[in-house]
């Protein structure tokens, strides 16, 4: 019983033990859209404003700067975010330290949720490198705007966090303890 309150508290990972905090703050980006994991048609007007039916596809399918494709993923959660600044670090700290963070997307005090959610960094964006924007699924897209029929395209005025915890890891594969939460479980588990 010990063990296993021990090896559960361990493996919730940080936000168990304390609330997540923003390691990085973009204030006032626009959104857009440049994937659609689910398929069409449910947006057609989305679907003839991105390039016709199977526009996505090249984008669900490809690696991404992370690593696994949304569809391998099986998420429409994934951000793009400005590559320069992904890259910053170079490739090994950018598999390490970004990829997989939660990003926090917000509007007006209100906090952009999605079912499928918490967003996550897992992409680097061009336009983005030059543009005060961030890339969204179009679930994401049409959740943060409203848009449906996608008449917008860009739409502005976002604040955007990376968190300091990550929703995946890029070196996946493997569980990993975390220090502060098994910390956590042991003061716990010496309390009851
Ligand atoms: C993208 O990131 C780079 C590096 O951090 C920065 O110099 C540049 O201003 C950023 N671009 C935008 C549009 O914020
Ligand atoms: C941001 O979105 C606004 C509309 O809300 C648009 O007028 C503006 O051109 C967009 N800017 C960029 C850099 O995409």
């Amino acid at each position: 019983m010990l063990f296993i309150s021990l090896l559960f508290l361990a493996l919730l990972g940080p936000t168990s033990a304390s609330a997540s905090q923003a390691l990085f703050t973009f204030p006032n980006l626009n959104v857009t859209y440049y994937y659609d994991h689910a398929n069409f048609p449910y947006h057609p007007a989305c679907d003839a404003a991105a390039g016709g039916p199977g526009w996505a596809k090249p984008t669900n399918e490809g690696a991404s700067a992370c690593g696994q494709s949304v569809k391998e993923l099986n998420t429409n959660a994934v951000v793009a975010m400005n590559v320069t600044w992904l890259n910053s670090d170079g490739y090994a700290s950018r598999l390490e330290n970004l990829c997989g963070r939660e990003v926090q997307i917000w509007k007006d005090g209100v906090q952009i949720k999605m079912k499928g959610g918490p967003f996550f960094l897992w992409e680097g964006c061009q336009a983005c490198a030059s543009l005060p924007r961030i890339d969204l699924s179009l679930n994401a897209y049409i959740a943060a705007t409203g848009d449906k029929e996608c008449h917008r395209g860009t739409v502005g005025s976002y604040d955007v966090y990376v968190m300091d915890n990550f929703v995946r890891r890029a070196s996946a594969g493997r569980i990993t303890l975390n220090p502060s939460a098994l910390l956590f479980g042991l003061a716990f588990a010496a309390f009851i």
